[in-house]
């Protein structure tokens, strides 16, 4: 078997604040990025990574090269290919431009934000394994705890949502290679995850449990409780 990795990190990171595309921020004296190239380490099989960093941004592209020489070495034999490519103007021009880039051999192919730099390499074997066993398309969601509106365009509520029925979704998410490839050359609409794109084209998705540390680094709040996380696993 092997697995395609797409990493998207090619988000400008606004909301960070600090002037770095967020996957190249830092995060407890490494790149965010560094801190997401070590959940593959699990993985069983042959691994082709290709990672999307922001368009025409050299230095960019440079960090993530040396950070995919350096952090994949772990998985030793088992890396068939890298790649760097660069990303679109949105999440899902930069997935698509990933999958393009990886060996049409892989059987499946995980999709991770580069945002979510914590999830364990536990996390990743599982979801992997979990579409080998289906052969469907596997999202990581956790629980709703707040209680959800409905609302119209004045924010008048509309309606209470059942939250017993919602999930939050994470990444990766996992799909059968080929399947998702067609997926996304089919599409046409964008859309904000992987999961999406591929019930659109008519496959089936299936929720597994997610995963707290999984969470997305998004502003400046979440870094330092990715600090507080990594500090008390090192302790
Ligand atoms: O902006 P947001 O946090 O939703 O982005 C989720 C992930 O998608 C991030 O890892 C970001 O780097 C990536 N992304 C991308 N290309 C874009 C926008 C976001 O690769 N144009």
């Amino acid at each position: 078997p092997c697995t395609g990795i797409v990493i998207v990190a090619a988000g400008s990171g606004t909301r960070l604040g600090l002037g770095t595309p967020k996957a190249f921020v830092t995060l407890a004296g490494e790149p965010i990025l560094a801190h997401a190239l070590r959940s593959l380490t699990g993985l069983p099989g042959r691994v082709a990574v290709t990672i999307a960093v922001p368009p025409g941004d050299a230095s960019s592209r440079a960090m993530a090269e040396e950070l995919a020489q350096h952090e994949l070495v772990p998985l030793g034999e088992k890396l068939a290919a890298t790649a760097i490519v660069d990303g679109g103007d949105s999440r899902h021009e930069s997935v698509r431009a990933s999958l393009a880039a990886l060996p049409e051999h892989c059987d499946i192919v995980l999709v991770h934000d580069a945002a979510r730099a914590l999830a364990s390499p536990d996390f990743f074997a599982r979801i992997a394994g979990a579409v080998r066993a289906t052969r469907h398309g596997i999202v990581p969601g956790l629980p709703v705890i707040d209680t959800i509106k409905q609302v119209d365009a004045t924010g008048r509520v509309v309606n209470t949502v059942d939250r017993e029925f919602l999930r939050v979704v994470q990444t990766p998410q996992g799909f059968p290679f080929s399947q998702l490839l067609a997926a996304y050359r089919a599409g046409e609409g964008e859309t904000t995850d992987d999961a999406a794109t591929f019930a659109a084209a008519g496959g089936t998705v299936e929720i597994v449990p997610g995963e707290a540390s999984a969470f997305k680094i998004t502003g400046p709040e979440d870094l330092r409780q990715a600090e507080e996380l990594l500090a008390r696993q090192r302790g």
